[in-house]
């Protein structure tokens, strides 16, 4: 679905590490913006289309810094096909780069007034440093903190229905409704009971666009726009497009999303740092992992500081397992699992986002047609706008882009990310048990305290079997994940009560969805598996909470029907061992089986012959 790529290339909107990105196949400029009376004038002489793209910039940037003087320090050749338009100013045309690619590349390799000798980062007289007694406040408050959202970032009035909210996996994580997934609960402990343990699970914060796109794609959409600038005149709605460039780079967290594991980190020790007393008691410190992936460093880095403050070294120990092709991850299973990379397996979602872009934006085309003469705008294209306007959104803080949509075509947007991962991710994507089943094993183990009985998924023998990578007993566990993986775990664990509404359709918005991608794989979606002893009920409780909202376990063989959610541990592992035994990575991952016409799944695992 993907021409520009390799068919091994996986598919999916997040995961995806590569960097061969399309951005760089036209000729994208790494610049600052022009003040306007610069790009105004002609920079082009015909001679210059006859210069090599490298001997031209030089040129121009010349013959501009004559124009302008000193203020104008920056340049914008735009393209070769693009120059012409520069020889009739008056024309109210797109502005020759409008398309192109900004850069700013910040830091410098090598500055001048580095000095790192002059600024030593240890100097010693810290004052006094006693520390008090850990927070505790799903044990102390009255209520539950609420996290409402993102107060950094700016959407347009016109969007005041909670626009931020409908952009499936980029929405920044919120706390959903208290009775979102169908239990009158919340985290806090319930009477009779304390949180004794928490097993908790995290995606990675808001980041720029993956490399990959399977439908849409803000740099393929930029890229077209950006070699055919010369043709196309924004007005309306649009007319800002006429000087806009594309400012998003890729796979990396955005400054917001380094605030949203901050974030994170702070009020999971405001809600649990009393889980440390027992590190305190047992002489150990928590390990945490994550993986390699810079996001996903960078994501646990920032909650580490979050969660035990600078400096955080000496508090716990971070494990920073590989993901890349060949090694054994639970939190990157995909790469070990081939079929994962076959799309005819992996990627049917696209199929599904495409028609319903159809139905959903329909409008939006043919209002947005008349205010771009000169460019073919496709379904596919708005489409783009409305990633456009998410990615911005979280990168650089607004975007124009947001204010172009009803507050329907949101919904439709919304729903298009959960029809893609309920059938590239979710419980309707045949290869989801497996991919998730590594974790569930991991989590068992910790629960039983018991080491993995046979590595046969995506665990990892050298890290799972080694008490110190590994550990079996103790009272916090945190792991960062894609949203993805998020949506694999929740499948595997067998969380049918998510998955009720069954296969979801192409042409319409059901009713009462129980899967919304907004509310289960957001930026820095979280996971909170909450251990409690309680006096009303016999033996340890498991329950789990999804961005604070509790989720009925009743779809789990054993788990009985209860106000809070919660499952005897015993009864839970066993259901999950269940799980794990009926699991068959290799002929999920490896077998040569194919997909029926009109066949779905609704837990995840292929068809059987
Ligand atoms: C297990 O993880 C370690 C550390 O990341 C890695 O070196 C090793 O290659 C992995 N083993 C397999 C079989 O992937
Ligand atoms: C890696 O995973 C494969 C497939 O499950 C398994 O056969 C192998 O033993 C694992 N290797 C390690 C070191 O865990
Ligand atoms: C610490 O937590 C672990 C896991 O919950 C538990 O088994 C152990 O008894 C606790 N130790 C102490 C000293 O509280
Ligand atoms: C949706 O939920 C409401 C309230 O729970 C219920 O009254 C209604 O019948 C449901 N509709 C569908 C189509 O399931
Ligand atoms: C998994 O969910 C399905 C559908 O709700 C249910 O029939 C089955 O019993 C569950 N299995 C286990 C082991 O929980
Ligand atoms: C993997 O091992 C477990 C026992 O730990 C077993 O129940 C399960 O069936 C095995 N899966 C495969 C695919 O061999």
């Amino acid at each position: 679905m993907d021409p520009e790529r390799g068919s091994r290339e996986y598919k999916d909107y997040d995961a995806e590490p590569e960097r061969e990105s399309l951005l760089h196949s036209t000729n994208t400029i790494h610049s600052e913006p022009v003040p306007h009376s610069c790009y105004t004038r002609p920079r082009f002489g015909v001679n210059h289309l006859l210069i090599s793209f490298v001997a031209g910039t030089l040129a121009c940037f010349l013959a501009q810094y004559a124009i302008c003087g000193s203020s104008c320090f920056s340049y914008h050749p735009g393209n070769a096909a693009a120059a012409p338009v520069a020889t009739e100013p008056l024309r109210v045309l797109a502005s020759p780069w409008a398309g192109s690619t900004e850069r700013h590349n910040f830091p410098p390799t090598t500055p001048t007034n580095a000095f790192p000798s002059l600024f030593p980062t240890n100097v010693g007289y810290a004052g006094g440093t006693p520390t008090g007694a850990e927070p505790a406040v799903i044990a102390t408050a009255p209520s539950y903190p609420i996290h409402s959202g993102a107060p950094v970032l700016v959407t347009p009035e016109s969007t005041n229905y909670g626009i931020l909210r409908k952009w499936g996996n980029l929405s920044p994580w919120y706390s959903v409704d208290r009775t979102a997934f169908g239990l009158d609960s919340s985290p806090e402990t319930p009477e009779t009971c304390r949180v004794t343990g928490l097993h908790f699970l995290h995606r990675h914060g808001a980041r720029y666009p993956t490399a990959y796109a399977s439908y849409g794609g803000p740099a393929k959409l930029a890229s077209r726009l950006g070699a055919a600038a010369s043709k196309w005149t924004a007005s309306g709605d649009l007319a800002f497009m006429n000087e806009w460039t594309y400012k998003l780079g890729e796979e990396v967290l955005t400054p917001f999303g380094r605030q949203q594991l901050f974030d994170l980190g702070i009020s999971m020790r405001m809600k649990y740092g009393f889980l440390l007393k027992n590190f305190t008691e047992t002489n150990t410190i928590p390990v945490f992992r994550t993986e390699s992936q810079d996001r996903m460093l960078a994501s646990a880095m920032n909650f580490a500081i979050g969660f035990f403050g600078y400096p955080f070294e000496g508090q716990y120990q971070q494990s920073i397992t590989i993901e890349a092709a060949g090694f054994n991850n639970t939190l990157a299973p995909y790469k070990t699992c081939p079929n994962s990379n076959d799309k005819s397996k992996s990627d049917r979602g696209r199929a599904y986002v495409e028609k319903w872009a159809g139905v959903y934006l329909k409008d939006a085309q043919a209002r947005l047609t008349p205010q771009l003469v000169g460019y073919d705008l496709s379904i596919e294209d708005v489409y783009v706008f409305q990633q456009m306007c998410a990615y911005e959104t979280v990168a650089l803080g607004y975007s124009k882009f947001c204010e172009l949509f009803t507050e329907e075509e949101w919904d439709g947007f919304d729903y298009s990310l959960d029809l893609y991962f309920w059938y590239n991710s979710g419980f309707g994507f045949p290869l989801a048990r497996s991919l998730g089943i590594g974790y569930v094993q991991e989590l068992v183990a910790r629960l039983t305290h018991t080491p993995i009985e046979t590595h046969n998924s995506s665990t990892n023998a050298t890290l799972n079997d080694n008490p110190i990578t590994f550990p079996l007993g103790q009272s916090l566990y945190v792991d960062a994940t894609h949203e993805v993986v998020v949506l694999h775990v929740l499948a595997a664990l067998n969380l049918s009560t998510l998955a009720a509404q069954g296969p979801l359709p192409a042409d319409h918005i059901p009713a009462n969805r129980s899967f919304k991608v907004s509310e289960l794989a957001p930026f820095a979606t979280n996971v909170q598996f909450q251990l409690l002893e309680c006096t009303s009920q016999p033996g340890p409780q498991i329950r789990i909470i999804v961005n604070d909202g509790v989720v009925p376990l009743t779809g789990i063989e054993g788990c009985p029907e209860q106000k809070d959610g919660m499952c005897p541990v015993d009864k839970f592992v066993a259901a999950e061992k269940d799980i794990i035994g009926q699991t068959d990575w290799i002929y999920d991952c490896h077998g040569d089986w194919g997909i029926p016409d009109g066949w779905s799944t609704t837990t995840g695992e292929p068809p059987r012959s």
